[in-house]
């Protein structure tokens, strides 16, 4: 159900859910004071009770409202990267409810850039929890359409178009002593961060040390996936031979193909060779294809280079490598 943004105002101050545009992917938003309202973004999700949410900000100046700490790394993040694809896991004030938390004694904070998910925040003066808009380990959503197929029809969402940027936000943690953690790659990248944060990531240190690494609640090996299986090829000359496998047995498939070569016949989606644009598409497509009801998805992997880092988590949390390849 479209809501326009002030009737989504007046949901969310009354205890209510609304799913709304960020840049990234659409978010299943509720006040994030509110731990009757945050039960119902985990009802209706169907997730795990302790899966922390990201709090959404209007500005930088809110984190001492949220964390104990806000160290000079992050800072210096926050500054490059808000309003943005950027998620940052700090030090958590105690009183912060558990239920964002997920148990953690950490926060994850964004400010997003998406400019109806900005008005919400300044008009409601409200901080939004805001997990992606879909059912617990399913594609998230990019688009208004998306939302509803996934949580149902009755569902209030604000229409904001498609995201820009496709994919879930970039996840840092920073520790009190200014140490950082990749916790889930992004388009704002491993090298981005580095070269912002002015030092390497504390992995590096951990594992020279031979100390635990941080956990990363809510990373789940099989997320983000459709309900076709999926499998991803590394070479396209693979994912050809497997699509004639499948045509030979009866079975049908389709096929998402990044950059230009030789084509299987099946259905096809394809995109340009350019991970922005893939990214932001990515999604997308793959609703597409998993709407067509086939029995297989077939996915060409791009390289494994850093630029590509962000589509290949997503990827492979999606699907399984055909062995073959
Ligand atoms: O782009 C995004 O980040 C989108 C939009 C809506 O902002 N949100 C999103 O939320 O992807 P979600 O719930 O699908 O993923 C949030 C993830 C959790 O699964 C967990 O891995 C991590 O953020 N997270 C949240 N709080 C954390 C904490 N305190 N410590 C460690 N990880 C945390
Ligand atoms: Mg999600």
């Amino acid at each position: 159900m479209r809501v326009s943004l002030d009737q989504a105002i007046a949901l969310l101050k009354a205890g209510e859910v609304v799913a709304i545009p960020t840049e990234t992917v659409y978010g299943l938003a509720a006040d994030a004071t509110n731990d009757s309202a945050l039960a119902k973004i985990f009802t209706l999700k169907q997730r795990p009770a302790d899966h922390p949410l990201i709090v959404h900000i209007s500005d930088a100046s809110q984190v001492h409202d949220w964390a104990t700490i806000f160290p000079k790394v992050a800072m210096k993040l926050a500054h490059a990267f808000w309003p943005g694809a950027l998620t940052l896991v700090l030090p958590a004030q105690s009183h912060v409810s558990r239920v964002v938390r997920g148990g953690e004694v950490t926060v994850a904070l964004r400010v997003p850039s998406h400019p109806l998910a900005q008005d919400l925040l300044q008009k409601s003066g409200l901080s939004l929890a805001a997990p992606s808009a879909n059912l617990f380990t399913q594609l998230s959503p990019t688009t208004a359409e998306h939302v509803e197929s996934s949580l149902g029809a009755t569902v209030p969402v604000v229409d904001g178009g498609p995201c820009q940027v496709g994919i879930e936000s970039t996840i840092v943690s920073v520790n009190a002593a200014g140490d950082w953690l990749l916790l889930r790659p992004g388009m704002i990248s491993e090298t981005d961060i580095t070269i912002v944060a002015g030092i390497p990531q504390l992995k590096k240190l951990l594992r020279t040390q031979q100390k635990a690494i941080p956990r990363s609640p809510g990373q789940h090996a099989l997320h983000y996936s459709p309900r076709t299986p999926l499998l991803l090829f590394k070479d396209r000359a693979t994912l050809i031979l497997e699509s004639n496998l499948l045509k030979n047995s009866g079975l049908s498939c389709g096929a998402l193909l990044i950059g230009i070569g030789d084509m299987p016949s099946c259905q096809l989606l394809q995109l340009e060779n350019n991970p922005p644009l893939v990214a932001e598409q990515l999604y997308s497509a793959l609703h597409k294809l998993d709407a067509l009801k086939l029995d297989r998805i077939l996915v060409e992997l791009p390289p494994i280079i850093p630029t590509w880092a962000a589509v290949l988590d997503r990827l492979n949390r999606a699907g399984f490598k055909a062995h073959s390849s």
